[in-house]
């Protein structure tokens, strides 16, 4: 079964091996252990929003080293609802991904258009813009029953992420509301084979930040942590100010760290060396598919016309099967420019290769105790340019 890992009896399920922690900086490698493999972090997830990770089929990530992804409550409740994908046996076995998955809320989503959600005791009234824009109303329960009929091994609570800059007082308010969530998801969630991750929110105010971390505490025994309501307009430095500390000081050691929505290969390399384990974003496959590419030279985009007679791999210094595969800069260039689907899925795996590779090399390091030369240096290379 393609993407399986090695089954861990029930009584390890979530729980979180922390195997090395580096000396020179907050880093640790560890072991997340799921119904569906283990999880090795520091870690990049694929997002796979709709059920599928866009131009890459599951044989493939399971060929780049992808060892859990993402799917979106949200969007798999509009399409094709939860009803059809418990009916055909859960997302795993929809999407043919038989190892570990995680389900975001639709947190995220639902508050992104301003002027499309109204807040009520029971929960939101929001207009799926993505869809048919029929008004759709959901409460921290419905949320949770949703993500039940879904399956995935992890699932994250209701949540409202707030924009940056946004006044103090509505960044507190949406850690109230997200507080208050989390309580009537935990109470909402009792399927054992899956884990409910409660989600830090609070902006770039570290002492709401650490409110809201108090209050998930408290609410229950969350086996792991979201970190959501960052890269939503922020530079890197104010992001990292709170983060930091936030990590380091105040989050629980024995529990995996998911930074929500971050990608690009600097901030993995910087939110690592704070401590976080977990990370998702589109931007390895989104960006994949306007020809633009990560790598050990910076971006590069394949649509530019000094590539037409580069005989060159991709990246030279890359071991991805588009790199390693014998195509040329200028084969891409051309795929790009004639805008073929080919263009788009060996860059989209080169991209997603070189976010998973970039966590095996930190892992390494972090278990060598050399972590803190792995991002001096990274931040020395061509590579850290323009991300
Ligand atoms: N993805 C990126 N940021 C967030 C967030 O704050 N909440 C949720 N649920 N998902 C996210
Ligand atoms: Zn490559």
């Amino acid at each position: 079964k393609v993407g399986a890992g090695t089954p861990v009896s029930p009584d390890r399920w979530f729980t979180y091996d922390v195997v090395a922690e580096d000396p020179g900086t907050h880093a640790r490698a560890g072991v997340l252990h799921t119904p569906h493999g283990d999880v090795p972090t520091p870690i990049f997830m694929p997002v796979g929003t709709k059920a599928t990770v866009k131009g890459i089929l599951p044989d493939t990530l399971e060929r780049l080293g992808t060892k859990i992804l993402l799917n979106n409550t949200y969007h798999l409740s509009q399409r094709p609802g939860a009803d059809l994908v418990e009916e055909m046996g859960g997302v795993h076995e929809f999407m043919q991904w038989h190892g570990p998955i995680l389900t975001d809320s639709g947190g995220f989503q639902v508050f992104s258009h301003e002027e499309f959600f109204k807040l009520s005791n029971a929960g939101v009234r929001f207009r799926a813009v993505d869809y048919d824009g029929s008004w759709v109303e959901w409460s921290p329960e419905k949320n949770m029953e949703i993500a039940q009929k879904l399956g995935a091994d992890i699932v994250m609570q209701l949540d409202q992420c707030v924009g940056y800059p946004a006044p103090r007082s509505k960044v507190e308010r949406s850690v109230e509301l997200s507080s208050m969530w989390a309580d009537r998801c935990f109470a909402a969630h009792t399927r054992p084979d899956q884990a409910l991750f409660g989600i830090v929110q609070g902006g770039m105010h570290l002492d709401l930040r650490v409110r809201s971390l108090r209050h998930l505490e408290d609410a229950g025994d969350f086996p792991g942590y979201g970190i959501g309501g960052y890269s939503v307009g922020e530079d890197h430095d104010t992001m990292f100010e709170s983060l930091e500390p936030l990590c380091a000081e105040y989050m629980p050691k024995g529990k995996p760290r998911y930074l929500m929505g971050v990608g690009n290969p600097t901030t993995l390399v910087r939110g690592v060396a704070c401590g976080v384990d977990m990370f998702d974003c589109v931007l390895p496959t989104r960006t994949a598919r306007t020809g633009s590419a990560f790598s050990s030279e910076g971006r590069l985009n394949l649509r530019h016309a000094r590539f037409t007679h580069d005989h060159a791999p991709l990246d030279a210094a890359c071991g991805c099967p588009t790199c390693t595969g014998g195509y040329t800069r200028a084969y891409l260039h051309h795929l790009v420019r004639q805008k073929e689907m080919a263009g788009s899925m060996l860059i989209s795996q080169h991209n997603v290769w070189y976010l998973l590779d970039l966590m095996r090399r930190a892992r390494e390091a972090i278990i060598a105790g050399t972590y803190a030369d792995f991002v001096s240096d990274w931040m020395a290379s061509p590579a850290a340019r323009d991300w």
